[in-house]
């Protein structure tokens, strides 16, 4: 993922947080969420904080996102080693990270997340998991009438740290039109909490277009594919319905098989569209 993709949709948080409080000279005491720590900061000062905890945020799953997880444990290192307040670390030489934005010293940088509880701070992703309650799934899975229920034993998400890591991405990134790649070991959930994540979506402002790609799809097939799945606006413009906007959501997005080349064409063609935004027409070829 883009650093500024994901640092650009991080700042909606602040503003939407700034726009809730009134007074922007507020004073907030920071004791609740770091004991020992009794100092009082100002709105603005939570604002200039959040810009720069969310930059760390941003580097950590751009840059560090991509690493190879041995990687992982010495770049989470360097990056509390930057915050550390010891004079004899290696550091660039003025370099000064406000207290309340310094990551956490013994957790692991991919186990935090900056959010806005009662003020904005590092928290460990276990605890902003959202215990999973059996009635409110029954709840969104009830179609119309109450009687009607279809609950299976796949509509069940147990809320985990890493669900939480899942949906917050997708909350962040795919609400504001960010395009966004899950990678990781097989059965870790990444299918089945994005499923549920755009199930859940309300279905009067959103439609989602599902494709699994195979080893035999074909960049014609998947092109030919997605279009029957769009209306056409235009004649050389498809699109989501009038007045909803589209989730393209593409799952074993490595399976397809590695042309003479070593490209694998329906990928390609994906990555045409997120890079420039249009495709071809293969008939008419503009
Ligand atoms: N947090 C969870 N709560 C409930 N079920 C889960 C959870 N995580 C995974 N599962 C279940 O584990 C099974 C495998 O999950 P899933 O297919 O989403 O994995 P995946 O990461 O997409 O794997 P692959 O990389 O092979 O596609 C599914 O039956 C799914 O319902
Ligand atoms: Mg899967």
């Amino acid at each position: 993922m883009s650093m500024l993709k994901i640092y650009e949709s991080l700042l909606v948080n602040i503003r939407s947080a700034k726009s809730g409080t009134e007074n922007e000279e507020e004073i907030i005491d920071t004791e609740e969420t770091s004991p020992g720590v009794c100092h009082s900061i100002n709105m603005n000062e939570e604002v200039r904080n959040a810009i720069l905890a969310y930059g760390f945020f941003a580097v950590i799953w751009s840059f560090g996102g991509v690493l190879h997880p041995d990687s992982k444990q010495r770049f989470s290192e360097y990056l509390k080693n930057l915050c550390d307040q010891d004079p004899t670390s290696s550091k660039p030489r003025g370099l000064q990270i406000p207290r309340s934005v310094q990551l956490p010293k013994f957790e692991n940088v991919y186990d935090i997340v900056y959010v806005k509880k009662k003020f904005f701070s590092w928290c460990l992703w276990k605890d902003v998991v959202t215990p999973t309650k059996i009635e409110d799934i029954i709840k969104l899975n009830m179609k119309n009438n109450e009687n009607d229920v279809h609950l299976m034993l796949n509509d069940i998400i147990v809320s985990t740290p890493g669900t939480a890591m899942q949906m917050y991405f997708l909350e962040t990134l795919l609400l504001q039109d960010k395009p966004l790649l899950f990678v990781g070991p097989t059965g870790t959930g990444k299918t089945a909490i994005t499923n549920s994540f755009l199930r859940h979506l309300p279905q009067e402002k959103y439609v989602v277009c599902q494709i699994n790609f195979s080893v035999q799809a074909s960049a014609n097939q998947t092109q030919d594919i997605f279009l029957t799945k769009l209306e056409r606006r235009k004649q050389r413009v498809y699109g989501a319905p009038l007045g909803k906007q589209a989730f393209v959501f593409v799952d074993d997005l490595n399976m397809p098989a590695k042309e003479k080349y070593g490209a694998q064409p329906p990928i390609e063609l994906l990555r045409q569209w997120i890079d420039h935004g249009y495709w071809f027409d293969r008939c008419n070829k503009y």
